[in-house]
């Protein structure tokens, strides 16, 4: 397992944005106001509303952690883009969630191909507040640590990952919300996801473990759980699924 000394200190990274990205934000952030009330789960909509995340300026990181104190010990760290899936584990079980300091550019306001800090603060940070999500997220990633000289488990972990943090709908009053960061942040996955004729499965631990992902075009599938609680009591049988997935004991 990784010591803490081991992640990465990108604490000398600078946010410091081109005017460029500070209209990109802007815009992103006039079009999400209006997205997420109609798409996003309540529950993402009062998190949301808690850390006034509705900013017309690109929100700084440590200002982001001053009002995650008001109610979490969760707090967020610099990062110059994707992490390394080990550091990413040890990350969230210190319960320091990874923030992409690049802005996306004007041309990518509808989709961006990699993560950029709009995503992170907006699809992941919110619902960290909530001490049953923050609790799942963190006992998440111990499950990943274990998991680590595992190819075949790191797979699956990624595909549920995927489906849930990511690309994640839950029925909400016989509609369908988003909870799902990718969702949330994506104004065509959004509506892509509310289409009639895309496949909506239900939730099941085994079957994203076992269905491949595609990262470069709209979800032909998603995920739907019934209820958070059905998603926070998973973990016994991700590792159950993980263990049959790849007819191996996790490494310790
Ligand atoms: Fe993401």
């Amino acid at each position: 397992m990784l010591t803490s000394q081991e992640v990465t200190n990108y604490d000398f990274l600078r946010e410091e944005y081109t005017d460029e990205q500070r209209q990109a934000w802007t815009l992103l952030n006039q079009k999400q106001r209006i997205m997420i009330q109609e798409q996003a789960s309540a529950s993402y909509l009062e998190c949301y509303d808690a850390l006034q995340l509705d900013s017309e300026e690109i929100i700084l990181v440590e200002n982001l952690n001053e009002r995650l104190r008001a109610h979490t010990d969760w707090q967020t760290v610099k990062v110059p883009g994707l992490v390394p899936t080990p550091e990413f584990f040890q990350l969230l079980s210190q319960k320091k969630y990874p923030i992409t300091v690049a802005v996306r550019g004007i041309h990518e306001i509808e989709y961006s191909e990699l993560p950029d800090k709009f995503h992170d603060i907006h699809g992941h940070v919110p619902m960290l507040i909530r001490q049953d999500f923050g609790d799942f997220v963190e006992q998440f990633s111990q499950l990943g640590l274990q998991y680590l000289d595992n190819p075949e488990a790191l797979m699956g972990l990624e595909r549920f990952y995927w489906y849930t943090f990511e690309m994640g709908l839950i029925k909400e009053q016989n509609d369908l919300r988003c909870y799902g960061g990718a969702l949330i942040t994506s104004k065509q996955e959004m509506e892509n996801a509310r289409e009639e004729q895309v496949q909506k499965f239900p939730f099941s631990v085994d079957k994203m473990v076992n269905t491949d992902r595609v990262i470069d075009h709209l979800q032909e599938h998603y995920f739907v759980t019934d209820s958070l609680a059905e998603l926070f009591d998973c973990l016994p049988r991700l590792e159950s699924s993980l263990n049959r997935f790849t007819f191996a004991a996790p490494l310790q």
